[in-house]
């Protein structure tokens, strides 16, 4: 969408509130959602605007950073890093000089992405190619402080604009086979290495671990959204949330036993609205069972990763689960698994080729058996990159984080345990 700049007239050295002229003009913006933006700026004033946009009321959910270098710095940042929700991209004097900095970020540039363009040329024909390109605003330069604002919170508020959020459910096989292990550390992985907001919910109400593994023990969480459906907006839902690290909180289990926990297939329907507009990662640790409401849960998520152990069981467990949902999500991306728990000493075990033929696709990863790395981490209250920064395993938390969230452009090459995969799963999708 592209709007003009200068709606209202505030330079970026004045607080958003007090235009020059003294007169007070009433705006609503809803406030954005707890996105990353990362600004790449040309001049300092546009920097000045984008900083102070930063301590808005409006952005104070959303994590702003800012740097200098305009479009080259950006592709250059992008070539080795994931691409935040929004980009800012200040980008020259002339027309062509936008469009070919633009043309370059777009091969580093994260599907999902939102750019937002500041320049100094006001011409229709260039709107029009900006357009094309897909890019989401375009603000003339000079900009003030509610320019940026205003433009960011745009993005998310606007009647057609598509929701930030992005639900991953990640579900066992059986149960006991690290369903939620993987759930936690690949949203853990997300906040650290992503820098994307996550939420994981534990759905585990009677038994789930994610306090355990966390290392927190909040007083509320899933149970109090769940049991008043009525009270859910965002800000009820925000006071539930543990924060655990910078980018990564909890909507945590009571694990308590004082009331039984049967719950009809629309219960979580609110609260994962609440949380989708509103985070843009949610990782949900849908325990092992087969209700109303965990198939629900896991028919309308955005990803879904089955995780199994290599046995016979588990494998026509995941075949079942991997067939039924294909058959409801026609128009999706097919589940996702990944084996775990695999070499366990002298026990037979059922091959990934065998179940790759089975589930016609390839595993996303397979986590060899380590009670000694993961007995560490529970017992702990840690994460596998905790305990082992630089073991394989963590590597493949940060992998599975990628293909979850999306995160898969060729431009990774840095080599690792996925990437053929990945080549192949970006071709499918194409
Ligand atoms: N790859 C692994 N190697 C060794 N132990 C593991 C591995 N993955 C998970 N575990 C352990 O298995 C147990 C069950 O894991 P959990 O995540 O609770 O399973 P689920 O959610 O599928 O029931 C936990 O004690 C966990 O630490
Ligand atoms: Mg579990």
């Amino acid at each position: 969408m592209i709007r003009h700049a200068h709606q209202v007239a505030v330079t970026a050295d004045e607080p958003a509130a007090t235009p020059a002229d003294g007169t007070f003009v009433e705006e609503h913006i809803a406030p954005a959602p707890r996105v990353s933006v990362q600004a790449f700026c040309e001049t300092v004033e546009t920097a000045a605007a984008v900083q102070s946009a930063g301590d808005d009321r409006r952005l104070v959910k959303a994590h702003v950073k800012i740097q200098m270098g305009g479009s080259a710095a950006a592709v250059e940042a992008y070539r080795s890093a994931p691409t935040p929700n929004v980009i800012i991209i200040e980008a020259g004097h002339r027309a062509e000089e936008i469009l070919h900095g633009l043309d370059q970020l777009a091969q580093v540039c994260d599907s999902g992405t939102r750019v937002i363009v500041v320049g100094s040329v006001n011409d229709v024909t260039l709107y029009r190619e900006l357009t094309r390109r897909g890019v989401s605003d375009y603000l003339i330069a000079p900009i003030s402080t509610l320019d940026v604002v205003r433009s960011i919170c745009g993005l998310f508020s606007a009647p057609d604009a598509k929701p930030v959020g992005r639900i991953i459910a990640v579900v066992g096989a059986k149960g006991g086979v690290g369903a939620s292990t993987i759930a936690h550390n690949v949203a853990w992985a997300i906040g650290r290495d992503l820098s994307l907001d996550s939420v994981v919910t534990d759905l585990d109400l009677a038994f789930g671990t994610a306090g355990l593994d966390y290392n927190q023990d909040p007083p509320q969480g899933i149970a109090d959204a769940v049991f008043s459906p009525d009270r859910i907006d965002t800000a009820f839902v925000d006071r539930l949330l543990s924060k655990c690290t910078d980018h990564l909180s909890l909507l945590a289990a009571p694990a308590t036993l004082d009331r039984v926990y049967d719950f009809g297939a629309e219960a979580f329907d609110s609260i994962l609205d609440s949380l989708r507009g509103s985070i843009p990662c949610v990782v949900l640790d849908v325990p092992h069972q087969w209700a109303g409401w965990t198939k629900r849960l896991l028919v309308s998520a955005d990803d879904i990763l089955v995780v199994a152990s290599p046995d016979l069981a588990n494998l026509r467990n995941a075949k079942n689960m991997v067939d039924l949902l294909r058959a409801s999500r026609p128009n999706d991306h097919r589940p996702y698994y990944c084996l775990n728990q695999v070499g366990v000493p002298k026990r037979p075990e059922i091959t990934p080729a065998d179940f790759a033929k089975a589930l016609e696709d390839q595993p996303l990863a397979v986590i060899p058996f380590d009670p000694q790395l993961f007995g560490t981490a529970a017992n702990n209250g840690q994460m596998i990159a905790e305990v082992s920064a630089n073991h394989k395993t963590a590597e493949m938390f940060r992998q599975l984080a990628q293909v979850l969230t999306g995160r898969t452009e060729a431009k990774r090459a840095r080599g690792g345990l996925l990437t053929p995969l990945l080549a192949k799963l970006m071709k499918r999708s194409s």
